[in-house]
């Protein structure tokens, strides 16, 4: 459907959990009190994302937290892929998983994943992520790569402590192989607002001058903001999400559904509503149209808004 702004909000990011293997500086505290059980049950999952079809949404994305923490994941890929209406299902993952999971995941029939993955350097990563593996990451995208998942893409959130190495090593991924690197400005939510984000135009200055020219590629990949480049001889391409320098509001397709159940439509900004417990179908898609038709225009992330959300990001869900 179209919210008041003329937006055609067509895609859900639905975090199925809180729960997370890793606590990354930016977004999840060291200790966080464990959650027993996730707050959005399969079925009620299932009951969500039917009525988001109803409205109009084509594309969800699964995120957490974790998502392959859960249990149920392989049955609920396989469930919301079963339903009509939609056209793509993606994954949001740190990769830590992916070994065992990439294959049951591809045959399930999801449209592709992201993997989270802010260095290649061993111990930045570990830092970083306070205690990861990134072997396992590492192993977890040649799984990936060896099945048929048809897009593959990392996520890197850059901070003005990463290297040109490292945003440089990254970029290495997508010579040889059909990944899609994309490099996301840190947006202020949560912990991310004690880290300064690195522009996307040095980022892209710093790749240009070590890879050769970049040139953008016009077809629109994925689900919206990011911008895509090919690197001279390279197989896979570079995005950036530039959230910060370039804000892309205007062009926003998006609503969020937190770990908590609750339906946000602006990243920002603590707007939107309750979901749990769920209404009947009737009145839970009436609740969310209006919620959509008061979609704020645009995030306020570069001036001080009163209303912001104060979640945190591994409750959002990224
Ligand atoms: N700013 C930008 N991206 C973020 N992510 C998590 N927190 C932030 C933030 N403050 C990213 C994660 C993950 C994706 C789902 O969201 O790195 O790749």
């Amino acid at each position: 459907m179209q919210d008041s702004w003329g937006r055609k909000i067509n895609y859900a990011r639905i975090s199925i959990t809180e729960r997370c293997n890793l606590s990354c500086v930016y977004c999840r505290p060291k200790r966080v009190r464990a959650q027993e059980t996730d707050s959005l049950s399969l079925s009620n999952l299932l009951k969500l994302v039917q009525v988001l079809i109803r409205l109009g949404i084509n594309r969800i994305k699964l995120t957490g937290g974790e998502p392959t923490l859960r249990k149920d994941l392989l049955d609920l890929v396989t469930a919301i892929k079963s339903l009509p209406g939609l056209n793509n299902v993606t994954l949001t993952t740190n990769g830590l998983k992916l070994t065992q999971l990439a294959a049951p995941l591809a045959a399930a029939g999801l449209d592709s994943i992201n993997i989270s993955l802010d260095s290649m350097n061993r111990e930045k990563f570990r830092q970083i992520t306070r205690g990861g593996d990134i072997n396992l990451v590492i192993n977890g995208l040649s799984a990936a790569l060896a099945t048929n998942l048809p897009k593959i893409k990392i996520n890197c959130v850059p901070t003005t402590d990463t290297t040109k190495t490292e945003l440089i090593n990254l970029a290495e991924l997508a010579r040889n192989d059909r990944i899609y690197i994309r490099y996301i400005e840190m947006m202020p939510m949560g912990l991310g607002k004690n880290q300064p984000f690195l522009n996307n135009n040095r980022v892209k200055k710093i790749l240009s001058h070590t890879l050769g020219p970049l040139a953008p590629l016009d077809k629109t990949i994925g689900n919206g903001p990011a911008s895509y480049f090919s690197a001279p001889g390279f197989t896979g391409a570079l995005g950036f999400i530039s959230a910060m320098s370039n804000c892309f509001c205007g062009h926003c397709n998006r609503l969020r559904i937190t770990a908590d159940g609750h339906l946000k439509t602006c990243l920002h900004l603590d707007t939107g509503l309750p979901l749990l417990p769920l209404k009947d179908d009737q009145a839970l898609a009436e609740a969310i149209r209006q919620a959509i038709m008061a979609k704020p225009a645009r995030h306020l992330f570069r001036e001080t808004s009163l209303n912001q959300d104060k979640r945190p990001m591994y409750k959002i869900g990224g």
